[in-house]
């Protein structure tokens, strides 16, 4: 699969110094859901701004579908729709006009049945003659979305797309952006909920501080949250792992006061009753027991902790 977007060596010094973008590589393929995770600040709205062009980049280059975007901004813009984070949608124009114009200021000829369609996949249609300024803000943003669909472009940007948005719509709006990857739209979303990188991308990146510190398939993140830990209290504390226990996938906590077992839930066996046996042989007591799952979150978490 050929690469759509293609991100190197990606930095951005905003005027008065400050760092946003600390040399970005990413590379994202043709048709997958992309989510790019990260905290307030984390340069998550900046990267996207470069890349529709509104930011100009410190270091770098951006290929969009082959197309530098700065030397070459015209043809690589027109490939591209985006939903920005900021609604800025209080005019007289009405649904239909906004969208339908969005269309021409790419230079595509009109096509009234591409606007309805859109129309109708983001159930606007009934709202077609409403003045923007009289939408709720969950109308507004699907308008915006309508407005970054309106000349069919080969790769969409959705800077926090549900934010704001109720559980009803948000499932609706997946919809739509699931079928519009599977016509080959590349998606590349932002968002602060876990669950919707979870449940929608292909592709997970993490950006903290201007850094992409991790990109992974969700699969691959999957089969990691498939590992659980087992910890034990221990009733005595160990000075060190007893020899018997050296080798089992077993860690003791540096104060010695619980032993950690990682397995794999998803395996056929975990090994807890053999632990648990040798556990007993050995003489090595515990008054409490727990199991956790590493998720997303806590990968996602940890991370951006560490960086602090
Ligand atoms: N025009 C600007 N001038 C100076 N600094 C800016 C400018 N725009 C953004 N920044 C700073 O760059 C950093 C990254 O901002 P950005 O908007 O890219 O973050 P984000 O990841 O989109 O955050 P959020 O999740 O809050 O939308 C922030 O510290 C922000 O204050
Ligand atoms: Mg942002």
């Amino acid at each position: 699969m050929a690469a759509i977007l293609e991100i190197s060596g990606l930095s951005k010094v905003y005027d008065g110094g400050f760092t946003a973008l600390k040399s970005v590589d990413l590379s994202i393929e043709k048709g997958e859901i992309f989510a790019l995770l990260g905290p307030n600040g984390a340069g998550k709205t900046t990267l996207i701004s470069i890349i529709c062009g509104l930011v100009k980049p410190t270091n770098g280059t951006v290929l969009a579908g082959g197309h530098d975007i700065v030397r070459d901004y015209r043809a690589a813009r027109s490939i591209i729709g985006l939903v920005p984070q900021e609604l800025t949608t209080d005019s007289f124009e009405t649904v239909w006009a906004t969208v339908s114009l969005s269309r021409g200021l790419f230079g595509k000829s009109k096509n009234p049945a591409h606007i309805e369609k859109v129309l109708k996949a983001l159930s606007l249609y009934d709202k077609r003659d409403a003045k923007l300024m009289t939408l709720s803000g969950g109308m507004k943003r699907r308008m915006l979305i309508a407005k970054a669909l309106a000349h069919e472009p080969d790769i969409l940007f959705l800077d926090e797309p549900t934010a704001g948005v109720d559980v009803q719509l948000r499932r609706d709006m997946w919809n739509v952006v699931r079928e519009l990857r599977d016509q080959g739209v590349t998606i590349i979303l932002t968002t602060h909920y876990i669950e919707e990188a979870e449940e929608m991308a292909d592709q997970v990146g993490i950006i903290n501080k201007g850094e992409l510190m991790l990109v992974e398939e969700k699969a691959e993140l999957m089969r990691k949250l498939g590992r659980k830990q087992l910890r034990l209290a221990l009733l005595a504390p160990l000075a060190e792992l007893p020899e018997a226990l050296v080798g089992r996938g077993l860690e003791l906590r540096e104060d010695g006061s619980e032993l950690i077992y990682t397995y794999d839930s998803q395996g056929e066996r975990t090994g807890i009753t053999r632990l648990l046996s040798v556990l007993s042989e050995n003489d090595i007591r515990f008054k409490d027991l727990s199991t956790s799952q590493s998720s997303l979150e806590e990968i996602f978490v940890n991370l951006v902790r560490n960086q602090r």
